[in-house]
């Protein structure tokens, strides 16, 4: 019996002081990482006791009917229902089954990609995959453009794409998921009340223009089970960030994972501010407790698990 893996976030750095001090991302770093084969099989083996990726990755058509009620994860009590269009565009197959690569890479949205210049190794992964519909083209030297699969929470709608008011908003929106080719969207449509309007139209639009993006809907009992896996950890997170649930998703489909843009810090570690998001003027409270999500935490979980050799977390430039 194998043991179980140990995983200790180092300590302290929950505030800004914390991180931005010798455990720094110098020492985050290919230099000195070795890939923890071992490790890598363990935690993937470990969560699959919680999840299963290829099924929780999304919905399938068969599973449901148009007009079935469908309980938020989040808001228990508030429900809406499959619409037609959703229904229409949920996948008949696991989208990412037999899908397995050597390396992967998970693009996290904060500013420290920034003049990376880490494009081309990203793009340099056979599977990619980005968050929250970020944009490429404009950033591809620091961010690259591969994209097997984007995730886009309802909120981006409004926030990135005016809500698709007006057909300028929706002609941008419709160039960003062209661009996507046959790639995978993954649209948390059941996790909080409120954004199923948006979901709505956002399908719409794939629908009437006839877009090959591939929509995926995580299941509803994925949420729940990441949470679930990390608290045996003891990371106790109420709810995961898209990077976090991607990388827990992805240690299914990917041997060795590679982090960028995971930098929920406003400062780098040279005491140089760093934009929460590489692409916008958001700027977020990363330490509130009222936040949804505990990101620095994540962070020093996964500056642990990169230590040891199961990922590698990239936060400096790259060659
Ligand atoms: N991220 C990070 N540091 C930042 C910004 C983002 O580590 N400064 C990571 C987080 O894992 C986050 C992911 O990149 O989930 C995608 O960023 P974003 O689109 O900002 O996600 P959020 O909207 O903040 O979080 P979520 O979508 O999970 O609600």
């Amino acid at each position: 019996r194998q043991a179980a893996v140990r995983i200790n976030p180092t300590p302290g750095s929950s505030s800004v002081t914390g991180v931005t001090g010798a455990e720094g991302p110098s020492s985050r770093q290919a230099g000195n990482w070795t890939f923890n084969h071992t490790l890598a099989n363990l935690i993937r083996k470990e969560i699959l006791h919680f999840l299963d990726p290829v099924r929780d990755m999304s919905i399938l058509r068969g599973a449901v009917s148009p007009g079935d009620t469908v309980h938020y994860v989040l808001d228990r009590h508030s429900s809406t229902h499959i619409s037609d269009t959703l229904y229409r565009l949920l996948p008949s197959n696991p989208p990412l089954r037999r899908q397995y690569h050597h390396s992967c890479a998970i693009v996290g949205n904060s500013g420290i990609l920034l003049n990376s210049r880490c494009g081309h190794q990203i793009d340099q992964h056979p599977f990619v995959i980005r968050c929250n519909l970020a944009p490429v083209e404009e950033f591809s030297v620091d961010v690259g453009s591969r994209t097997d699969l984007v995730t886009m929470n309802p909120s981006v709608v409004q926030r990135a794409f005016g809500d698709l008011l007006t057909d300028e908003w929706r002609q941008r929106f419709a160039h960003r998921l062209r661009a996507l080719g046959s790639s995978v969207l993954w649209v948390p449509a059941f996790m909080a009340k409120g954004g199923e309007e948006r979901v709505e139209w956002a399908l719409r639009l794939i629908q009437e223009q006839g877009l090959d993006v591939r929509t995926a809907v995580p299941s509803l009992r994925l949420l729940h089970a990441v949470r679930g896996y990390w608290l045996t950890k003891h990371v106790p997170i109420k709810r995961p960030s898209t990077g976090l649930l991607m990388y827990t998703l992805a240690t299914r489909f990917c041997s060795q994972l590679h982090l960028y843009g995971f930098w929920p810090f406003p400062l780098d570690s040279h005491g140089a501010p760093v934009k929460y998001h590489y692409y916008d003027q958001l700027t977020y409270h990363y330490t509130s407790s009222a936040g949804p999500h505990v990101m620095p935490l994540e962070y020093r979980t996964l500056s642990a698990l990169h230590s040891q050799g199961a990922l590698q977390l990239h936060t400096g430039p790259c060659e």
